[in-house]
């Protein structure tokens, strides 16, 4: 029997090299690295349990992170998806993570997003690709209808993934989430299926920008 409640899920996004896809089990050792080299890119943002980082992000964490995943996503909570580049020879590389979380169905049809990148391929334009796939995907065969994304103030580079995509600031959040140590405020930012129907979604205007800005 069925028991998938999550409209469109599982899937595979791409666009150009920019692959989103589930984890995998043998996704542990390339997650593990990526984490590990990117602690002082990364802790500074996310909220994260108790625990020194290695063992947080270590091949063997990774079977529990992904059975929770797992278990989130089938229960049509979350669509947890691995960021990956396409090399040369058609590898994937795996360089970040998007998640559709919080997913929240009926009259509401909303979800937060969270995200990150190798430090190591920054700048790129990967994250903002992701966003585009992952929310045209999330507005159409996902069903859902308002996407969140909450980002600290002083998190400059993450402010312009959502500004240049053309999300709406529309709130500010005192002492809004646990991280790095303290509960740091927040912006909210949000964009519905009608901020970009008319522009036949949000990869199309991605694709426009990046063209204009060339
Ligand atoms: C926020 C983040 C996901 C952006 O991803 P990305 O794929 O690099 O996004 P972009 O390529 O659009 O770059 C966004 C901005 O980062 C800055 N940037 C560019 N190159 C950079 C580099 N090598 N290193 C750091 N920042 C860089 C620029 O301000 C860029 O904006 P621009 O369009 O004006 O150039 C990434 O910086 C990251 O993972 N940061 C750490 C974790 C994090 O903040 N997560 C989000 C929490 S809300």
């Amino acid at each position: 029997m069925n028991f998938t409640v999550t409209p469109g899920w599982p899937v595979v996004l791409r666009d150009g090299p920019v692959l989103l896809r589930p984890y995998r089990r043998s996704d542990a050792a390339a997650w593990s690295e990526v984490r590990c080299v990117n602690q002082s890119w990364l802790a500074p943002w996310e909220s994260s349990p108790p625990g020194r980082w290695d063992e947080l992000n270590s091949p063997a964490a990774f079977r529990f992170v992904h059975r929770d995943q797992r278990r989130q996503a089938r229960r049509g909570e979350s669509m947890p998806f691995a960021v990956c580049l396409v090399e040369a020879g058609g590898r994937e590389r795996l360089v970040g993570h998007l998640n559709l979380g919080n997913i929240v169905r009926r009259a509401f049809c909303s979800a937060y997003v969270g995200y990150w990148v190798d430090g190591r391929v920054a700048g790129r334009g990967v994250i903002p690709t992701a966003m585009a796939l992952a929310v045209d995907h999330g507005f159409g065969p996902g069903g859902l209808h308002r996407i969140e994304v909450n980002i600290r103030p002083e998190n400059g580079p993450s402010r312009r993934v959502v500004e240049k995509l053309g999300f709406r600031e529309e709130a500010y959040h005192p002492r809004y989430m646990h991280i790095d140590g303290a509960w740091r405020d927040h912006i909210g930012y949000a964009m519905t299926s009608e901020d970009v129907a008319g522009e036949g979604g949000l990869l199309a205007r991605w694709h426009r920008l990046r063209t204009a800005a060339s």
